[in-house]
């Protein structure tokens, strides 16, 4: 059966989703995630944008091994070197180098001639080729630039030594069939392609809610990659999203004909492994890995499944790694238990975090009778979610009801070891808290989300808070994990002040932000 490439771009376009900041360590579990899920390509980050996104793409780049290593470049000397240099210790190094096309950025951003933007390109590509044999080009905006000079711009950069063509629909503004159509042109137009074994790639944003349509109909019309990524998460609307062209793929395969090399089990942990660090919530009726996704509601549907599962189910959960046996551990479970359950939900963790989770789970389970998969993948997630902690809960008394004054003590320790104990009043529980928090931190920002959410059913499920705040124009994350929802609601906001002076000493250490104007 013929391949596509999947080129996951989870972690340079996803992580330009609004709010969806990670930090380098939570970069790397998801890079080796990818690399266990299967995917061809990871495209690791933007290495000029920032020292953090150098840093991360450099850090990838030595971790994994199985998967390419990419990272994206515009058409200067300075990206494509960053670029390269992020890259060249990956076992498969790839760069990615982009210039717009389309009348539109050529006259109104780029303020550039087609000339000009061919000359570019070219040159671009060859001092790519200087670091590593595997170049893709993106002529950006590819959708709605003029097939002619489209044409013309592929033959003259696979000349110059690019080896994929991506094709973008960047506005997600191309409907199926003409998306399709741009892919049979160019592939009929230009004898190169066929010649030199030149991969044709998606890349579909979905404004208009077409990024998987348009990435099936240019696998139909002959595209060997497909960019994506995972919970169909970036910029704007998003990706295409990589679980459902997935899942197209095979479930379909009698149209499609071709097939991936994904670990479709695995995908289920890694849309929950992406969605917890990047706070970005998978809503419920979400296909493939939405709450809803297989639940079946009506009393014709649950009696025809419990009679003949395919009369209403087109896959099974377990065939993309939803666990079906959710009531696992109890307090008397052991290690090894403990081990094989983790694994089974998709998680390869070390020896430490093994250990750490493990001693997580045992006190969870002192707390909670039944402990269920939600609640492991739960606390797993929450441990992964690593950033630098510079302040710990020791211990928390709250105050609050109808005719009390809320009221929080607080106890920290700081990276001294120093324990700190200070006390507030506020507008409810969770205002006292977070207002001691900023006193006996100094970090003063405003709370600008706030939710909250059981893991599990029952009186005992764990809460799980998520909260986004700002401090100098800077947004972060945090969260935070308890079966006492008020404790939870601290460790996400100790989880974002500790994110934002782990960012803060980073940028320290590290040069100035560089202008992402294009030149
Ligand atoms: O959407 C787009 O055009 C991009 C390019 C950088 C490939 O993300
Ligand atoms: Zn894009």
């Amino acid at each position: 059966m013929e391949m596509v490439r999947i080129f996951d771009t989870t972690l340079r376009d996803g992580e330009q989703s609004p709010g969806a900041t990670l930090t380098l360590p939570e970069k790397l579990e998801i890079a080796r995630q990818l690399e266990l899920l299967g995917v061809d390509i990871i495209e690791a980050g933007f290495p000029i944008s920032s020292p953090g996104d150098f840093e991360s793409v450099q850090a990838i780049a030595s971790t994994v091994t199985k998967s390419v290593v990419c990272g994206l470049a515009r058409c200067t000397p300075k990206d494509i070197e960053r670029a390269g240099e992020a890259v060249k210790h990956a076992a498969k190094p790839r760069i990615h180098v982009f210039c717009a096309t389309s009348k539109i950025h050529r006259e109104h951003k780029l303020r550039k001639g087609k000339e000009d933007i061919i000359r570019i390109s070219v040159e671009s590509v060859k001092q790519a080729r200087q670091y590593t044999d595997d170049i893709e080009f993106s002529p950006e905006d590819a959708s709605r630039t003029e097939l002619e000079f489209l044409k013309e711009i592929c033959e003259a950069v696979i000349e110059a030594g690019a080896t994929t063509l991506n094709i973008p629909d960047t506005v997600g503004y191309a409907t199926p069939k003409g998306y399709g159509e741009i892919f049979k042109y160019l592939i009929e137009s230009i004898p190169a392609i066929r010649e030199k074994g030149i991969i044709l790639s998606s890349h579909c944003h979905n404004d208009l809610g077409m990024a998987v349509a348009n990435s099936l109909a240019a696998v139909e019309n002959g595209a060997r990659q497909v960019e994506c990524t995972i919970n169909g998460i970036g910029e704007r609307a998003g990706n295409a999203a990589l679980e459902e062209i997935v899942m197209a793929l095979r479930v379909r395969n009698d149209v499609y004909k071709v097939d991936t090399r994904i670990d479709a089990t695995k995908i289920y942990p890694t849309s929950r492994m992406v969605s917890s660090l990047t706070g970005l919530v998978v809503p419920r009726n979400k296909a493939i890995v939405g709450q809803n996704a297989f639940a079946h509601e009506s009393g014709i549907h649950q009696d025809g499944v419990l009679k003949f599962r395919e009369t209403y189910e087109i896959m099974s959960p377990e065939s993309v790694g939803i666990p079906q046996n959710t009531l696992v551990l109890g307090k008397h479970s052991g290690r090894h238990a403990f081990r094989t359950r983790t694994q089974e939900l998709g998680y390869n963790l070390t020896e430490e975090q093994l250990e750490t989770a493990f001693t997580r789970f045992k006190a969870l389970a002192d707390k909670k009778k039944e402990v269920f998969d939600e609640d492991i993948e739960a606390l797993i997630d929450d441990q992964l979610e690593i950033g630098q902690e510079v302040w710990t809960l020791v211990g928390m008394q709250v105050t609050a009801g109808s005719g009390a004054i809320p009221t929080a003590s607080v106890t920290l320790r700081d990276t001294n070891g120093d324990l700190v104990t200070d006390a507030s009043v506020g507008d409810g529980p969770v205002d006292a808290i977070y207002s001691v928090i900023q006193r006996m931190t100094g970090v003063t920002c405003k709370l600008l989300d706030y939710r909250i959410r059981a893991v599990t059913h029952g009186k005992d499920a764990q809460g799980e808070v998520q909260i986004e705040i700002e401090h100098s124009g800077k947004k972060l994350r945090g969260r935070g994990l308890s079966t006492d929802i008020l404790e939870a609601s601290a460790l996400a906001y100790l989880a974002a002040i500790n994110r934002l002076r782990s960012a803060a000493a980073r940028e320290e250490r590290m040069h100035p932000q560089l202008s992402m104007e294009h030149p």
